[in-house]
């Protein structure tokens, strides 16, 4: 919020008539954010099939759409919106978009059409390439006056990709810039591009960026093992801290290797543990891969209950196979399991998995 402004009106509808801001985000599951390209009629014939099997199914407007199929993608998905039993708000799959980057000649018309249109059913609008907070203002502003003119009764959520190097050194000021701020991801390709990193791979590591251990003394030709490290690691771990700051989402963004699935779940759960609560899915292949990684383990959350049950009133401290817990340990069960009851209330498999976990307290 600008220091110029009240906190008092910052949950202060931006257009007249416009539906009341909220005051938190509700967590939604969110483990895959399936894209897809509205204008490929292929893909959007498989879309109703998808409801239901997907946490959310997003139409691709921007990068990966061709500048000459556009407005065939903005129209392809107000048809798909429009016509989808179960897709969007209150359906089981949520319905969110990636319109075009706001200094495009496309951006303008995506918010216009889309939220008259199907403004009643679309979750959330997925900004690209966000510099600053000045970006989430100009989007903010205008959905307000779309939403007062279609008469929407609740707010369209704004989720941000972090993808520039101006972002990144914005990433609190803009997870804060409304309180339509829903979460970010990452987006590791117009990023590396953005910061002049040297990989040409969309997300992931790479085999260059490691560490080697030390010679062994007198053994100077020695072989030494080498490390790979994790190239994303600290933009993750930041824009983490920053959205748990405003209370917001954050989710990994585009693993381009579709073909391997071991370094794809191996990426997606480093996100995972390191805070973020879903990823991107280019792939239908990967949509599996994300609901198993997003989703805590059987083991996890019998541990991070028998933690719940010896913990008693949370204070304290216990040993349980020679382990300390106590207050804070017992928090970070909590997170687990209050995870596992979200999860398990929208899929049933879970549920029963979780279900048949026996609790003892010793
Ligand atoms: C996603 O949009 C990316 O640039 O990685
Ligand atoms: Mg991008």
């Amino acid at each position: 919020m600008p220091a110029s402004q009240s906190a008092k009106d910052f949950f202060r509808p931006l257009a007249v008539g416009a539906p009341e801001p909220l005051t938190s985000i509700p967590f939604r599951p969110s483990r895959a954010i399936h894209f897809f390209d509205p204008s490929n009629e292929k893909m959007a014939a498989k879309i109703p099939q998808m409801v239901g099997t997907v946490d959310v199914l997003l139409g691709n407007l921007e990068d990966a759409v061709k500048a000459d199929n556009k407005v065939a993608a903005r129209e392809g998905l107000v048809r798909i919106g429009g016509s989808t039993e179960g897709l969007g708000t209150g359906g089981p799959t949520q319905l969110w978009t990636r319109i075009n980057s706001l200094d495009s000649p496309w951006a303008l018309d995506d918010l216009t059409t889309l939220v008259p249109e199907i403004g009643h059913k679309l979750d959330v609008v997925m900004v690209p390439k966000v510099q600053g907070a000045e970006d989430i203002h100009y989007v903010d502003r205008l959905l307000a006056q779309l939403e007062a003119k279609a008469g929407l009764d609740r707010p369209i959520l704004v989720h941000a990709i972090l993808e520039t190097a101006r972002g990144m050194a914005n990433v609190e000021e803009i997870c804060g810039a409304s309180p339509r701020m829903q979460g970010l991801s990452l987006g590791p390709a117009d990023l590396a591009a953005d910061r002049r990193m040297k990989t040409t791979r969309v997300g992931g590591g790479h085999p260059g960026y490691l560490v080697r251990q030390d010679p062994v003394p007198d053994q100077p030709d020695a072989s030494r093992p080498t490390y790979q490290q994790d190239l994303w690691h600290y933009t993750i771990a930041r824009m983490v801290d920053a959205c748990a700051m405003h209370g917001i989402y954050p989710y990994y963004g585009p693993f381009g290797d579709i073909t391997d699935v071991t370094a794809c779940e191996d990426q997606f759960r480093n996100a995972f543990l390191l805070g973020c609560v879903g990823t991107w899915s280019l792939h239908p292949k990967q949509i599996a891969i994300a609901k198993k990684v997003f989703s805590p383990s059987v083991d996890d959350i019998a541990h991070a209950k028998r933690v719940v049950a010896a913990m008693g009133d949370g204070t304290g401290a216990v040993m349980l196979d020679g382990k300390m817990e106590d207050d804070a340990s017992l928090k970070q069960c909590l997170v687990m399991v209050e995870l596992a009851d979200q999860l398990a209330a929208i899929d049933p498999e879970l549920k029963e998995q979780y279900d048949a976990i026996e609790v003892s307290d010793d």
